[in-house]
């Protein structure tokens, strides 16, 4: 019988088998069982005799189908690996990634260049209270200068009944960095962000940005406006034949005001900037409103105009990136359209 079982457990080729071949021997109605259950009726000589090749029987039995079970099992496992290996040689799947968007990374650039001329960057809020927004910025409530912006209205949310705007320009900062500075020390900032107007077409976005740009101190006059903005262009553009016209303008907050054009020319279809507007083949193009500090603004942020001057510019962010990037389209920037990021280069 034990040789028997043990050819029967060696030829067993699946779990399923081994394990109703240990039923059939070793369970309860087993066969193995059974013999054991016999000893009971045996007299002592013939159970002394039989009882110990009865056990070493049922003890061949199970260590054999272990053996056999640990076999199958190992064979089972080799089979799944050798069918599941993972092909490390196959190209992983493509996972878009993310990138910075141009006006955001123009906005970046400002940043890092206006931070090697000592300027540090200052912020204010979007929703912003009519003071700081026009007021402050000496344009008083009946002050014509105010219909230049196509103002954003909010209904009054304040405690205090204040009339709030989304703001229109980034110069309200301007006030907001002076009153911090307490009106006794130099100042050099800059404030980039989103302002709005009530306006839409291939030029404008309801939604746009600008960076501001101010400085105060005790010699300030127009040669560092004017040094400061070359300085920055140059940078920007990465040309040393920028050049700027100052042309006569007026903004209510400054006082003389400039508005400062650039020369450039067509290649290629697309506007490059460089050179000066009044060569062969080059028009003048206007890049940023700017000026000295209006006394009525120093005033109200806080400084004395007999001791201290400024200066100040704002520029337009999207028409920067524009110009850099050769876009046209300044509504294309707000699309969300990753076609289009990918097409000027800027996608993953
Ligand atoms: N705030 C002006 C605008 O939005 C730009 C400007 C800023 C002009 C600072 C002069 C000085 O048009």
């Amino acid at each position: 019988m034990g040789a028997q079982a043990l050819g029967q457990i060696a030829a067993a080729d699946t779990l399923d088998g081994v394990e109703a071949l240990r039923i059939a021997l070793l369970g309860k109605q087993g066969s193995i069982s059974a013999l054991l259950k016999t000893l009971g009726g045996m007299s002592p000589e013939e159970r002394q005799s039989t009882g110990p090749r009865i056990q070493a029987l049922r003890e061949g039995v199970t260590n054999a189908l272990a053996a056999r079970k640990a076999t199958l099992e190992a064979a089972a496992l080799e089979a799944r690996l050798a069918a599941e290996t993972v092909d490390l040689t196959l190209p992983a799947p493509e996972t878009p990634r993310g990138s910075v968007h141009p006006v955001s990374q123009v906005m970046d650039e400002l940043a890092e260049i206006f931070a090697d001329l000592g300027f540090a960057v200052a912020t204010g809020p979007e929703i912003e209270d009519d003071w700081h927004n026009f007021t402050a910025l000496n344009m008083p409530e009946t002050h014509p200068a105010r219909a230049m912006h196509d103002t954003f209205y909010l209904p009054d949310l304040t405690a205090e009944g204040r009339e709030m705007v989304l703001r229109t320009h980034t110069s309200p900062v301007q006030i907001r960095a002076m009153l911090a500075a307490g009106g006794n020390q130099p100042l050099r900032i800059i404030a980039p962000g989103r302002v709005y107007r009530s306006d839409s077409d291939a030029t404008h976005t309801p939604m746009f940005h600008q960076v501001e740009g101010l400085v105060i101190g005790k010699d300030i006059h127009l040669g560092h406006l004017k040094w400061t903005l070359e300085t920055m262009l140059k940078a920007f553009f990465e040309r040393e034949d920028i050049v700027l016209r100052l042309r006569p303008s007026y903004f209510p907050f400054t006082e003389p005001s400039v508005e400062v054009d650039t020369g450039y020319s067509y290649v290629d279809g697309r506007r490059v900037v460089g050179g000066s507007g009044d060569e062969p083949g080059h028009h003048w193009m206007e890049l940023l409103g700017s000026g000295m500090v209006n006394a009525h603004v120093l005033r109200a942020g806080g400084y004395d105009p007999a001791e201290w001057q400024g200066f100040a510019f704002g520029v337009g962010v999207d028409r920067l990136a524009m110009l850099k990037y050769g876009m046209n389209d300044l509504r294309a920037f707000f699309d969300g359209d990753a076609r289009w990021l990918n097409h000027y280069g800027f996608g993953a």
